[in-house]
């Protein structure tokens, strides 16, 4: 396709995404055009990566109306949030046991909002996306040619990841551990309907006690360093559940004010020092800014991915 043509979606081949791009549009009018911007700048991969995840999720008009619901909830509060953060730099204090029973164990919120809203930002915000691209070409790449067999995934929350392995990697096999049963659900939920789950189990466990055996050769934790006290302990605890020359690939968000975001990253810099202070060597890494910012020195959100050993 010619550069001057920007990739647009065909309704007959992405019916998923037409539905939803419809519903935004009509009834979220923030959000009006995302899914367009998102197929200009992402072109046919976004979309087929995209549109099976929406169909195993929310397979009819009710359940992407919810989803979109959901979505505009979460954005709204994060955007909220964020407005507040500019001006005071700092998240609003919190502990990871408020977060837990404010957010995770708050089955309504997890499931009509805040997994749902989480889960189409993986694809809606530009730097999330890029992030997914970078686990598929370094991460996802690695595994495929090291011929890996299983993993583990810390903190599935929505199962996006434990997903994108099952589907990418058909030989794998894969462990998610969360400490939310809603987490667990959706997770279960959505991989069962992409048809992978018989490669796949959860557990209800936080990855900090007892580590898991066997130990993961490959591990996955996307955007939990953010959510809690002491990142550096969990950190131990991810490398404690690692087998002798295990690779993992680790994510925080950074500048980025959410319901349960507790530690304050403001650099990609301030993640790798914990890494490095739990043990790992850096192999490599990506920055991604969610948008331009409105004036020098405004933060912005950010990810922050690392592949360590
Ligand atoms: C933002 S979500 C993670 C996003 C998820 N990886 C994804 O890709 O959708 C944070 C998750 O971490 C889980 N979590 C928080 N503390 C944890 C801990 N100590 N051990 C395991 N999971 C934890 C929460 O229950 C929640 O599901």
């Amino acid at each position: 396709m010619p550069e001057n043509h920007p990739f647009q979606l065909d309704r007959v081949r992405y019916p998923g995404l037409t539905r939803m791009a419809d519903i935004l549009r009509a009834k979220h009018r923030f959000a009006a055009d995302i899914i367009d911007r998102g197929a200009a700048l992402f072109g046919a991969e976004w979309a087929d990566a995209f549109e099976p995840v929406l169909n195993a999720l929310f397979p009819t008009e009710e359940a992407v109306t919810a989803a979109a619901k959901g979505y505009s909830v979460f954005a709204m509060q994060s955007m909220r949030l964020q407005a507040v953060f500019e001006r005071e730099r700092q998240y609003k204090a919190k502990t990871h046991e408020q977060a837990s029973s404010e957010v995770y164990f708050n089955e309504q919120h997890m499931m009509q909002e805040y997994l749902p809203g989480l889960l189409l930002s993986h694809f809606l915000w530009p730097h999330h996306y890029r992030q997914i691209q970078f686990f598929n070409s370094a991460f996802v790449q690695a595994m495929r040619v090291a011929g890996a067999t299983s993993f583990m995934e810390v903190g599935i929350g929505t199962g996006l990841y434990s997903g994108l392995l099952l589907r990418a990697l058909p030989q794998v096999r894969g462990v998610g551990l969360d400490i939310s049963p809603s987490s667990q659900r959706f997770t279960e939920t959505q991989l069962a309907a992409l048809g992978v789950a018989d490669r796949y189990r959860t557990e209800l466990r936080d990855v900090t006690a007892e580590p898991l055996e066997p130990k993961a050769d490959w591990l996955v934790c996307v955007e939990v360093l953010e959510h809690l006290d002491d990142p550096v302990a969990f950190l131990r605890g991810l490398r404690r559940n690692m087998a002798p020359g295990a690779k993992a690939f680790i994510t925080a968000a950074l500048n980025a004010a959410h319901a349960d975001h507790i530690y304050l990253y403001r650099n990609g810099g301030e993640v790798l020092a914990h890494l490095i202070e739990a043990g790992f060597t850096l192999e490599q890494s990506f920055i991604g800014m969610a948008y331009k910012p409105s004036a020098p020195g405004v933060p912005v959100p950010e990810a922050a991915a690392f592949i360590v050993y």
